[in-house]
Formats: C-alpha cells, structure tokens, sequence
C-alpha cells in the first residue's frame, strides 16, 4: 500500500522504506497495513527521540527500528513519549540470526518466523545486529471505529464469558452489579450504549427493564440477541457506535459499562450519550481505573498495553464532566480489587480451581462494600469504577 514516505527533518531519525514482504511474518501480522511497510530507525529507545517518531508515524512510517533489546520499562516509558499521538500496537525482537519474536506478553501478537538478511539490510541493520521493532498507529488510526469494530468481531466469543468456567459467576457478578446501581429499574425504558454480548442490559431486563441495546461490531450484537433469546427476555439489539447511536428516542436509563475507554474524543462521546438519557433520567457509567495499582504497574512495565488502558479516565474526571452536562451524582463507586488478585483470579481459572475463583469472588464482592461504607475513597485499589449519574429535567 504505502510507498516510501519523505522522511522526517529530524537529525536524530534516519528513515528507509522496505518491502513488507521482506517482513515475513510481521507482514503477515500486520496483513492490514498491506503489503508494503515504511521504517525508521530510531537511534535508541530515550524519550528524546519521542518527537521524530511520532513525526515519523504521523508522515506515515509504520515500523520503527531500534537497535539492541531496551528493556520493557524504557520501551513502555518510550511508549508513554508516543502517546496520546500514537500508539505502540506490537513490539517485537529480532534476534542476531533474524528470527522474529515478541517482547510482549500478549498471545495473539507471537510470532515465529524471521526476517531475511535483505530486510534487515534495508532497515539499516547489520547482519549480526539484535533490534527490537515497534509497530506504531497514529491514535486515530488505532482508536478507530474500523480497528475497534475488527478487535471486537474477532474478540466476541471470548467476551461472552463461558458459562461452566471458574470465572463465569465473577464476570456475571461485574455486569449485575451495574444492573443492581440502576435500581429500581423495573418498567424503566432502558438502552444499554456498547452492550458487548448484552449481559449488563440482559441483568437489568430480569429486573424488569425494557431494554434496547447496540454495539458496533455485529458479532457482538448477535450473540446479545442469542443471549436474550436463551433467557426469553425481549431485547432490540442494533449496530452501531455511541458517536452514531442506531436509536431515535430517549431512554429513562442509559447503561454503558466498560465503553468510555474505547472513545477518540471522551467529550464528543459524552454529548451524544447524554442526547439519548431522556430529561430526568439515569445514567450508569463504569470503565477501568487507569490509576488502580494494578494499571499503573503494567504501565510501566509492559511495553505494549491496549490503546483503551492509556486512554481510560478516572472516576472524577468522567463526574466532573457529568456535573458540566447538568447531571447529579447519586451514587459513586470502585470496584474490582486491583493487583494482585486479577492475575490470581487468572492463575486460578488455568488450573481450573472453582473454588480459589469463588473465594476471591468473594473478596471482590465483600471489598466493593466496604468501599461503599467507607464513601468509596480507596481509588488505587480497585481495577473498575461506576457512577449514577441523575440527569436534569
Ligand atoms: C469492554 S467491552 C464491554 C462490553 C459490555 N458493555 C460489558 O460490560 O460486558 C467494550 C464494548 O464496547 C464496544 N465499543 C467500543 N467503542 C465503542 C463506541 N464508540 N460506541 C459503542 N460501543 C463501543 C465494543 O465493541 C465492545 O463490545
């Protein structure tokens, strides 16, 4: 696709262009990048070099070199530098023979293969060089509506938590208890904004909601209506985004669980979230907590994060921008104990322990309550948040 691009002014980049196929399996990975690749190298991985890469990526270089292994903590510090600009969507390491292999802990970003003498060559390498790659969107491209719609089609199944597994109850926990926040919600014309497979509207429909729900990838959606159907509740399930909402009317509740983070603009989001809230009405809003112990630990320690982890906002800042629009907060809250207990909650689910998984369920549930009695405060300790939030007649 891309042709070599001008390369940057600044003296501390020097660029090259490759054929992707030269990539091997890179290319394969980065299939929708095409089938050509623009490169810069970048002299080391300091933060001072931030700017010409972001530069560079912005004029259209895709791959940028780094000689050598930085550690994980520079290339995540180097990784903050690109952002909010752009994001670092694959890290990977080629060894001194050119094999290819990722630096990242995520599975669906490891690699075999390697990359021939000839592309490394054209990249700038010598032949017995180590480098790292970075694989490098602007922001736009990586938060947009085609990649998030792409990631959630592929990713639907998975989210749709498997009934049976140690997990289930606790993911159905954390989609109830948004549901229970809306309480009393029965009778309530309600619309669950980004509904995933559905299970956050789904609990408000057994309390007795009328619910319409929509996501922008259709995988999604389908397995909503699926869901519905197996728990004989009504559900008008759409696609579509909430910056384009699929629905003309208004809502007496608005649920959104989990969405805010995926948003380009948080305030374009919020305006037409609150435009489909009827005058009056409710809305309950959850996501992540960026500055959780946990987050703040894999920022800074793993080079490559999903762009929703850096973009995520806290509690206050998403409350503050609510009062703004004319809302009250009526009840706010964390919840999710943060590090280390997602990670034994996954160590316990792959040795299938029912019973490790029930007791931090537990701790989970027993730890979101004291959170309540003590006025919600304890903000670093927990991974998620909500907010009921009344709107203005
Ligand atoms: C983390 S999942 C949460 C799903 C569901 N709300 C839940 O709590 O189980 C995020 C969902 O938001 C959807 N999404 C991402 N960006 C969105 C946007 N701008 N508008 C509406 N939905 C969006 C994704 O397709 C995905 O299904």
């Amino acid at each position: 696709m891309t042709s070599s691009l001008a390369a940057p002014s600044h003296a501390a980049l020097d660029t090259v262009s490759m054929p992707g196929a030269d990539l091997g399996p890179i290319g394969d990975d980065l299939a929708d990048a095409g089938d050509r690749f623009t490169l810069a190298h970048l002299p080391s991985a300091h933060t001072e070099n931030a700017r010409a890469a972001v530069d560079a990526v912005l004029a259209g270089q895709e791959l940028l070199t780094i000689r050598g292994y930085p550690s994980f903590e520079e290339l995540a510090a180097l990784r903050d530098a690109l952002w909010p600009k752009c994001h670092v969507s694959a890290v990977y390491r080629v060894d001194t023979g050119g094999q290819v292999s990722t630096t990242a802990r995520r599975r669906e970003h490891v690699l075999d293969g390697s990359w021939s003498a000839k592309g490394r060559q054209a990249a700038g390498l010598s032949l017995t060089e180590a480098a790292t790659v970075l694989y490098v969107r602007p922001r736009v491209e990586a938060m947009g509506q085609t990649s998030t719609r792409q990631k959630f089609d592929l990713n639907a199944v998975g989210w749709n938590g498997t009934p049976g597994s140690p997990t289930y109850r606790h993911y159905r926990w954390m989609r109830r208890l948004l549901a229970e926040i809306a309480q009393p919600c029965a009778g309530l014309t309600a619309l669950d904004a980004g509904s995933g497979t559905g299970w956050v509207g789904l609990e408000a429909a057994r309390m007795g909601a009328k619910v319409s729900a929509f996501d922008p990838s259709p995988a999604m959606v389908e397995l909503a209506k699926e869901n519905a159907k197996e728990i004989k509740v009504p559900l008008d399930a759409r696609v579509g985004f909430v910056e384009d909402v699929p629905f003309d009317q208004r809502f007496e509740l608005v649920l959104n669980s989990g969405v805010i983070s995926f948003a380009p603009d948080a305030d374009v989001y919020l305006d037409r979230l609150d435009a489909v809230v009827a005058p009056g009405g409710l809305l309950v809003i959850g996501d992540l907590n960026p500055k959780s112990r946990g987050f703040a630990r894999r920022r800074a320690r793993d080079p490559m994060l999903p762009a929703r982890e850096l973009n995520g906002l806290r509690r206050r800042e998403v409350e503050e921008r609510l009062v703004a629009r004319g809302y009250t907060i009526e009840k706010r809250w964390y919840y999710q104990l943060t590090f280390p207990v997602p990670e034994l909650m996954a160590l316990a689910e792959k040795r299938d322990s029912h019973f490790a998984c029930g007791a931090m369920l537990a701790l989970n549930r027993a730890a979101s309550a004291v959170d309540q009695l003590f006025g919600s405060v304890a903000e670093t300790w927990f991974d998620s948040w909500i907010l009921r939030a009344r709107k203005g007649t």
